[in-house]
């Protein structure tokens, strides 16, 4: 049964900075997904350690509270059935070696370290983090497909 979710996605300052926030988002649109909310920021020093606090105490990561803060982001809420699993299998596996050929990983990040694009892992995780850079007058939620307007206008 398919379910009807949203999720957190961030172009990380790596894919910020190499002109790739165009392409991202045209392949999350492309699956069909719907674009919610969207804004550039620059990731604060609380922010960080709130996103990434299940992995303090891991190898990695300060590097990755540095990365995080290294440039502005593209934060966003994508919405649509199963978009959490959806978005994850366009992004690919974390490192680019791992990554399918044809996700975004595998085709254009250097490194699992660097590697271009952030999507939620669970419902429980993607409120979270949506709560971190949103606020819900954020976030649009109810507008409707293009197509649908049409069909209701002129139908
Ligand atoms: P993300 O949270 O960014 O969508 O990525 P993910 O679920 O695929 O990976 P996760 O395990 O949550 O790791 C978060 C980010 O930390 C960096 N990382 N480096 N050196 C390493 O072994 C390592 N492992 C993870 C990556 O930037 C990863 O996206
Ligand atoms: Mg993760």
């Amino acid at each position: 049964m398919q379910e009807e979710q949203r999720t957190f996605i961030a172009v990380k300052p790596d894919g910020v900075k190499r002109g790739l926030v165009g392409e991202i988002i045209k392949r999350f649109e492309n699956r069909g997904f719907k674009l919610i909310a969207l804004k550039m920021i620059d990731v604060t020093p609380e922010m960080a350690e709130k996103h990434y606090a299940e992995h303090k105490g891991k190898p990695f990561y300060e590097r990755l509270i540095r990365y995080i803060q290294s440039g502005p982001i593209v934060a966003m809420v994508w919405k649509g059935y199963d978009v959490i699993a959806g978005t994850r299998q366009i992004m690919g596996a974390t490192g680019p070696l791992d990554a399918q050929v044809g996700t975004i990983r595998a085709d254009f990040a250097l490194v699992k370290e660097y590697n271009i694009v952030h999507g939620s892992d669970c419902v429980e995780s993607a409120e979270r983090e949506i709560n971190i850079y949103f606020d819900e007058k954020e976030i649009f939620d109810e507008y409707e497909n293009m197509a649908e307007i049409v069909i209701e206008d002129l139908g």
